[in-house]
C-alpha cells in the first residue's frame, strides 16, 4: 500500500502494480503544508480522493476519515458516504474500542473499513509527539483489545503504526484480518504501507526514521528548476 493524493501519482503507482492506494490525511502535511494531520477537513479529503479516483486505478482506493468527522455512528456513516461518492472504495479511521460502534455502523451500511492502531497521528497533540507503541504490558493489552474490537466490528484490515516489531508480529499472528505496518519493522506485518513522498524523496524537510527512499525527486525538481532558470535568464 502506498499513499496517493493526486491524479498523476495515483496513475503511476497503479501502473507499477501497487495493490492499494491510500488517500491518507498525511496529505495535510506532505501536500498542504500543515504541521500535522489535525488540520485536515473532509473537504480536503474529498478534493484529493476525487483526483485519485479519476486515475481509475486497478488498485483499491482507501480514503481516510479526518479528525472530528467520526464523532458518532450516524455522522461517521454520512461522512464516509461522501468519501465513497468521491471515489473511495473503503475508508480508514483511527482508534480501537471507542470506534467499534462506528465501524459496525459503517460495515452495516456496506462501507468497507480499514482500522488504524498504534501511534494515532490525529492524537499527536494530546500525546505530545510520535511515539512507539507496545513497550509496556498495558500498551500491548490496549493494542490487543483495540484490534479485537475492530475485528468484531468488521474491519477488513488494520494498519499498525509505530508498534514495536515483536508486538506487531504477535498481533499479526493472532488476528484473522491482515495487518499493514508502517514503522513496525519490516516483515512483521502481513503488508506494508509507506507515504509516497517518503518513498520517492519529494518531501525532504521531514523524513521519518523508518523511511526508505527509493528516489530523490526533490533533487530532480531543484535541478530542473535551476536548469530552466539558467536557460531563461542566462548564466
Ligand atoms: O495518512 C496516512 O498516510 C496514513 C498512513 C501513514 C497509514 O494514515
Ligand atoms: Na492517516
Amino acid at each position: 500500500m502506498l499513499t496517493a493524493y493526486d491524479y498523476p501519482t495515483a496513475r503511476l503507482l497503479d501502473e507499477s502494480g501497487i495493490d492499494v492506494l491510500l488517500v491518507g490525511d498525511s496529505l495535510g502535511m506532505v501536500v498542504l503544508g500543515f504541521p500535522d494531520t489535525t488540520h485536515v477537513t473532509l473537504d480536503h479529503m474529498l478534493h484529493h480522493v476525487a483526483a485519485v479516483a479519476r486515475a481509475k486505478p486497478e488498485a483499491l482506493i482507501i480514503g481516510d476519515l479526518p479528525i472530528d468527522t467520526y464523532p458518532d455512528p450516524d455522522t461517521t456513516v454520512a461522512n464516509a458516504r461522501r468519501l465513497i461518492d468521491a471515489g473511495a472504495e473503503a475508508v480508514k479511521l483511527e482508534g480501537g474500542i471507542r470506534q467499534a460502534e462506528k465501524v459496525a455502523a459503517l460495515t452495516a451500511a456496506g462501507i468497507p473499513v480499514c482500522g488504524h492502531l498504534g501511534m494515532l497521528p490525529q492524537r499527536v497533540l494530546e500525546e505530545g509527539g510520535y511515539k512507539k507503541k507496545g513497550r509496556t504490558p498495558e500498551q500491548v493489552e490496549w493494542l490487543r483489545d483495540g484490534c479485537q474490537a475492530l475485528v468484531e466490528a468488521g474491519v477488513f484490515a488494520i494498519v499498525l503504526e509505530s508498534v514495536i516489531p515483536e508486538v506487531a508480529a504477535q498481533l499479526t499472528a493472532e488476528l484473522p484480518v491482515p495487518t499493514i505496518g508502517i514503522g513496525c519493522g519490516e516483515t512483521t506485518c502481513d503488508g506494508e504501507v509507506a507515504v509516497v513522498t517518503d518513498l520517492v524523496g519529494s518531501y525532504p524537510w521531514f523524513v521519518p526514521p523508518f523511511a526508505k527512499p527509493e528516489a530523490d525527486v526533490s533533487s530532480s525538481i531543484r535541478a530542473a528548476a535551476e536548469a530552466y532558470r539558467r536557460r531563461v535568464q542566462g548564466p
